[in-house]
């Protein structure tokens, strides 16, 4: 079955038809810009145009940053406030023309990895965080999601982790890799100390340069890039609309 999954993120909005079964991408994905405010209708907008470069009438999954529960979104760290209380679920559907299923990005990128990626197999704890314009979390257990978790909010030291650690943080703050990294270990440190997991996967657009940075971490816990690097986001958000 082909589901189009959707990636919505704070500077891109991403999107490519992928077969469920085999995890992969049908066709290069297309990317286009986040509309500035980030706001409702111009999101789901954008979500319309690329359904419509692919012909697309199917279902779509759509990742998305925010915890959201029964299709409404229930917070806004990194798009606009408007999304507090709507619900997607409905807009997205009404404005596509097709059944749309969202889900929040992270959770998404974890459902991804779980089944395709670093995470198959694992049968203990794994705790998949995405580094990007904020700090998502998705924890599994046995494979099995608890969803809509917000530690990429945990406060340390007063301050959200997500405004020292987000790969966002990294470039606002014009961090060496050997700065980010120390800053990205308090944060895993922090982490593994309050769930001792099995494994992190790290995801998000600062995976592709995963190797300048886990290899200096000194956590107990090991740390391994997402497999599918930025294409979890897209693949998890498909896996997401099955979900429903
Ligand atoms: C949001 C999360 C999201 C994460 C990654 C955070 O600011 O609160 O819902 O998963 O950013 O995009």
């Amino acid at each position: 079955m082909n589901i189009l999954g959707i990636d919505v993120g704070g500077s891109g909005i991403k999107g490519a038809p992928v077969d469920i079964e085999t995890g992969e991408m049908l066709t290069e994905r297309i990317r286009v810009k986040t509309p500035k405010k980030g706001e409702p209708e111009p999101i789901a907008e954008v979500v319309k145009q690329i359904a419509q470069s692919f012909n697309w009438n199917g279902p779509i999954g759509i990742g998305f940053p925010a915890p959201i529960k029964g299709g409404v979104t229930l917070m806004a760290a990194n798009v606009s406030e408007k999304w507090v209380g709507t619900n997607a679920d409905e807009l997205f559907t009404k404005v596509t023309g097709c059944e749309c299923t969202l889900i929040n990005d992270a959770d998404a990128a974890g459902l991804a990895e779980m089944a395709f990626g670093a995470g198959r197999g694992q049968p203990g704890t794994v705790i998949m965080i995405t580094l990007g314009t904020g700090i998502g979390t998705a924890i599994f257990h046995r494979g099995q999601l608890i969803p809509n978790t917000e530690f990429g909010h945990l406060e340390i030291n007063g301050v959200d982790a997500e405004f020292r650690a987000s790969a966002f943080a990294r470039e606002r703050d014009k961090l060496s890799w050997k700065k980010y990294a120390k800053r990205v270990n308090r944060y895993l440190n922090t982490m593994e100390k309050l769930f001792w997991p099995d494994l992190f996967v790290i995801g998000g657009g600062i995976s592709k340069d995963s190797e300048k940075f886990l290899p200096l971490l000194t956590i107990d816990t090991p740390a391994v890039p997402a497999q599918l690097l930025n294409g979890a986001g897209i693949v998890g958000a498909a896996l997401g609309a099955l979900h429903k």
